[in-house]
Order: C-alpha cells, then sequence, then structure tokens
C-alpha cells in the first residue's frame, strides 16, 4: 500500500457559519476561524475542511453558490480568506475548500443568463427540458423534497434542481461547464488551497432521457443521477486537467456509493479521488420506505450493533490494498455522533471517547467534525420556529402541514435527526451565548453550554478533548493506526465491537463496548499478546489485568499493542 500523507491525518471539519463570529453580527466567520487556529494546533489536527465560504444568498447555508470566486460578505473577504490560509499554514495545517459543483445558485450569473432564453452563450450551462403535458419533464423528487423540477417562464421550459429549487443542476454534459468548473478549481489551488471536499460529487452524471423513477417517484432511489454513466469520464478529465497537477487532498462526498463504486473512484493507481465519504453506516437507524417517504432524515429506528459491524467490516476489507475510505460519525448533515450512537447522558465522556477511538483506530482517514472533541450533543427546541435547515423545514411542513402528522411527533424525528443538531453554534464558554458571539447568534446555542464547552474541557486533563489529542498524537507514531489490515473478531459479541489492526509485526487489539451494560470481552484463541501493552483507555485499567478474560465498563474502550 502507497504511504501518502492525506492517509496520516486528521481532518477536522468547521461549519463557518457557527464556528466563532468575530464582529457580533451572530453569524460565524473567518475571523473567528483565525483567532482559533491555536486551538486547533493544540488539537493536533492537520488539515481542516471548510464547509463553503463562497458567496452566496444562503438558501442552504452556502452549498448554493452565486459566485465561486468571492467570499461571502458575512464571512468576510478574499483578503481575509488570505490571512487565514497564511496563517494555517504557518501552523502547519493544511486547507480544504467544499468544492459544490453539482449545482449552483439560481442567483448564479451562468444561471440568471441561462435563464434569460435557449439561445444565448449560458444557455446549456444548466438541465432544461420542455414540460410534459403541462407536468414536469420527469417523476424525480428533490432530495430536499416536491418536484426536482422548476418552471421558467422567460424559457418556457423547466430545469432540474436535485436540492432545493434555488439549488440548480449543472449540465455536466457541456464541455463549458466542465472547463469553467477546472478554471475555477486552478485559481483556487493556485491560491494555495490544499485540496478539496466535493459536494454530491457522483450526482454530476444524469442518465441520457432522464427516465422516470420507478415507484412512480414516490421515493428517492436517485437511480439514474448517482453514479451515473459519466461519472468516472468526467472524473479522469477532472484528474487530467487539475488534480494530477497539485499534491493535495480530495474527497468525494458520494451518498449511495458501493464499495465497487469507492475503489473505482479511488483506486490507487487507477482511480480520480484520494477517498470518499461513503453513508451506509448513516442508513441504519431509519425506517424510510413506504410511500411519500421523505429520506432518512424523516424517520427514526434503533441501530443495532451487529449492523454497524458488517457495514463498516465490508468497507473495511473491500477497500483494502485497493482504495481508501474516509471515517465518520457526525458533520455538518448529521445528528450528533454522541447522542446518534453513544449516550448524551450519562455516559457522555465515556461513549464521545469510546466512539472517537472506533473512528481513529480503523482504517481510512478520520474526520473530526467542530465540537465532537467536547463532546457536544443533539438539541431539541419546542418549535420548529427555532430551527433553520432548509431540510428540516421542508420536512416538518410536509409531514405536519400537508399529512396532518402530529406536531410533537414530528419535532421529536427532527430532535433525532435534524441536520441542525450539527450545526448549533460552537461551545467555547459559559459565558453568554456560549462565547460563540457578543450579538445575537443566527441559530440559538444549545442549552447544555454551560456545562459542555471548550473552556471547561481545556480545564480537565481527563476531558474529551485531550482525549482526541492523544489520539491524534498517536497516530503520528503508530503506523498500524494508519497502515495495519483490518479484521473483525467476536464478530457476534452483542456489545463489544473488536477488532485488530496488523502491520508486519506490530499488531493492535482495539476492544469496544458500545452499551451502557458491562460487557465480558474473552481473547479469542486464535489472538495472541504476550506482553501486550495498553495504547490508550477512556477508564483507568489495572495494568496486571489478565487479558485473556476481562470485564469491560459501560462505554469502555481499550487499545492494546
Ligand atoms: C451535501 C451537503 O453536505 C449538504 O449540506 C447540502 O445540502 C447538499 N449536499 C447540497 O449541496
Amino acid at each position: 500500500m502507497q504511504k501518502k500523507w492525506w492517509k496520516e491525518s486528521v481532518v477536522y471539519q468547521i461549519y463557518p457559519r457557527s464556528f466563532l463570529d468575530s464582529n457580533g453580527d451572530g453569524i460565524g466567520d473567518l475571523g473567528g476561524i483565525i483567532q482559533k487556529l491555536d486551538y486547533l494546533k493544540l488539537l493536533g489536527v492537520d488539515v481542516v475542511w471548510l464547509s463553503p465560504v463562497y458567496r452566496s444568498p444562503n438558501d442552504d447555508n452556502g452549498y448554493d453558490i452565486s459566485d465561486y470566486q468571492d467570499i461571502m460578505p458575512e464571512f468576510g473577504t478574499l483578503a481575509d480568506f488570505t490571512v487565514l490560509l497564511k496563517e494555517m499554514h504557518r501552523r502547519e495545517i493544511k486547507l480544504v475548500m467544499d468544492l459544490v459543483v453539482n449545482h449552483t445558485s439560481d442567483e448564479h450569473p451562468w444561471f440568471l443568463a441561462s435563464r434569460q432564453s435557449k439561445d444565448n452563450p449560458f444557455s446549456d450551462y444548466y438541465i432544461w427540458r420542455p414540460g410534459v403535458d403541462g407536468h414536469a419533464p420527469n417523476n424525480w423528487q428533490s432530495r430536499f423534497g416536491g418536484s426536482a423540477w422548476q418552471y421558467e417562464p422567460l424559457r418556457d421550459e423547466y430545469y432540474l434542481h436535485l436540492f432545493s429549487r434555488k439549488q440548480a443542476d449543472l449540465n455536466w454534459e457541456n464541455p463549458k461547464v466542465r472547463q469553467a468548473v477546472y478554471a475555477m478549481m486552478h485559481w483556487w489551488l493556485k491560491k494555495g488551497v490544499d485540496g478539496f471536499r466535493m459536494d454530491v460529487i457522483n450526482m454530476i452524471s444524469k442518465v441520457p432521457g432522464l427516465p422516470d423513477e420507478p415507484d412512480g417517484g414516490s421515493q428517492q432511489h436517485g437511480l439514474y443521477y448517482m453514479n451515473g454513466p459519466r461519472l468516472l469520464e468526467f472524473l479522469g478529465e477532472m484528474k487530467r486537467e487539475v488534480l494530477s497537477h497539485y499534491d493535495i487532498l480530495t474527497v468525494g462526498e458520494t451518498p449511495g456509493v458501493t464499495t465497487r463504486h469507492a475503489i473505482q473512484i479511488t483506486h490507487e493507481e487507477k482511480g480520480f479521488l484520494n477517498m470518499v465519504f461513503q453513508f451506509e453506516h448513516m442508513s441504519l437507524d431509519s425506517s424510510p420506505s413506504g410511500p411519500d417517504s421523505l429520506g432518512e432524515r424523516s424517520s427514526v429506528a434503533p441501530w443495532k450493533l451487529a449492523d454497524l459491524k458488517t457495514v463498516m467490516s465490508r468497507w473495511e476489507k473491500d477497500l483494502e490494498g485497493q482504495g481508501w475510505n474516509s471515517i465518520y460519525l457526525n458533520n455538518h448533515d448529521q445528528p450528533r455522533m454522541v447522542s446518534r450512537f453513544g449516550d448524551d447522558g450519562q455516559y457522555r465522556v465515556e461513549s464521545a471517547k469510546m466512539l472517537a477511538t472506533f473512528v481513529h483506530l480503523l482504517q481510512g482517514t478520520p474526520y473530526i467534525y467542530q465540537g465532537e472533541e467536547i463532546g457536544m450533543t443533539n438539541v431539541a427546541f419546542d418549535t420548529i420556529a427555532d430551527y433553520n435547515d432548509i431540510e428540516t423545514k421542508n420536512i416538518y411542513h410536509k409531514l405536519v402541514d400537508e399529512k396532518g402528522q402530529d406536531p410533537q411527533a414530528v419535532l421529536k424525528v427532527i430532535h433525532a435527526k435534524s441536520r441542525d443538531n450539527a450545526r448549533t453554534p460552537m461551545q467555547w464558554s459559559a459565558g453568554p451565548q456560549a462565547g460563540f458571539t457578543s450579538g445575537k447568534p443566527w441559530l440559538k446555542v444549545n442549552p447544555n453550554y454551560p456545562r459542555i464547552n471548550v473552556e471547561q474541557a481545556l480545564a480537565d486533563p481527563n476531558s474529551i478533548f485531550y482525549y482526541y489529542q492523544k489520539l491524534i498524537r498517536l497516530r503520528k507514531t503508530v503506523p498500524a493506526m494508519v497502515y495495519g489490515t483490518y479484521n473483525l473478531i467476536l464478530a457476534e459479541h452483542a456489545q463489544i465491537y473488536a477488532f485488530t489492526r496488523t502491520l508486519a509485526d506490530e499488531q493492535l487489539l482495539v476492544i469496544l463496548n458500545f452499551s451502557p451494560e458491562p460487557a465480558v470481552f474473552e481473547l479469542p484463541a486464535d489472538v495472541r499478546y504476550p506482553g501486550a501493552g495498553l495504547l490508550i483507555a477512556n477508564y483507568p485499567v489495572d495494568p496486571g489485568e489478565d487479558l485473556r478474560r476481562f470485564s469491560l465498563r459501560p462505554y469502555e474502550a481499550r487499545v492494546y499493542r
């Protein structure tokens, strides 16, 4: 397996709007990020991925871009960006930008021109189709609910938007669109950015003819726009024209990918991107079947450890020596991991550390989402008025206003699944507004901030923060954490997720109790640990303990070498 800096790195994701507000307008900004670079250095991360900071009308908080080569005024200016990049590089932290090129804002100059007529230089930049019998061209649903088509009277045609109506899909079949995207990528790379996280990049190629989805379009299969026929060709062109000219980190956000797709995309020799974000483990706690489903974030179901083992083990084994994965349990689109996979009550600290051990000990590049390192939790606002996320609001509107479902029941699902769980402001201190802003925050802070905040974490040597710091440091000195081969053990155990990582004569044994009950660990006969030393654990461990059989405490995590 090839050695690469981006395999050895730990990435920290910043959602700029919620990170730190430096000018009191209630919105996080670049100045705020600059102020906290020493904090990130203390944590030890190598790379920062910034969710979009480009100019945007904010229909989807920056994922609707109206100018790819300017900064959102609420966040600052290009000059501020230059300072940020310089200050990060001075601290040896790399900067990865979000690249959102499946769609632009409907306020992007390309779209403003495109909508005018069928014969202007930009008319073919987007996916326009005439209506069929006065209806949308096909039955595709937007990922945020409703038809994926919007009628434009000026052209007497519809344009495709897989996300909101204000996020028009670019027409990647048009070589001019591709060249414009590549030119923009070069522009940022020449400024010195260190890579791209590519938003829904496996949706850029649509099946010609745009066939109807099955089931009358009632479910979002994405059959005809995910992993489409020209995806690899487009990525190959992007690699030739742009990516291969730089030593950068590239990660594709790829909903609906299988390990087979992921290997094609990230293959060490023949692939195009360094790694992908896969979503199988994000689907383990929903029941999105049935007609009129609004997708995974509109239902909650208990998840099973056996399923988590199956999914993660398949990704680990299939990609072994072939491709590379990103390992994450939360991001700006997902609930907080400690609330979802751990316990955000009694065992918040223990379970947050256990889950961190899981993420950092699997093979793949680990991603930390802001606030994860202090164990931030989901939030439960009492009313939909307190939510901001377009997807959350659409789900509520559809289920309560259109289908007449019980508002309290719907809010309960939102409490578990809303993207705003991840977007409440970063909790820096126990001071007003959690130290996030001196003004009124754009989204309410989680009321648990007096207890859960960075100031507290930095003052407590046993905090989740310092546990992350230790995990990140270990990655630099224990090559098996990066390159070791994964093998699941105790596959049938109902509480324990245990595996080994093996690199030449070094072997790590990772033992994780995923439950709030004690669990008995028994060393399988074929695993041998003469002189095993404890690498990291989230409880005090008796050094003389007999490794062959011992009891794990609630959410206990241990790694032996
Ligand atoms: C995925 C992004 O992570 C999400 O936040 C966004 O809404 C969609 N792509 C559309 O850009």
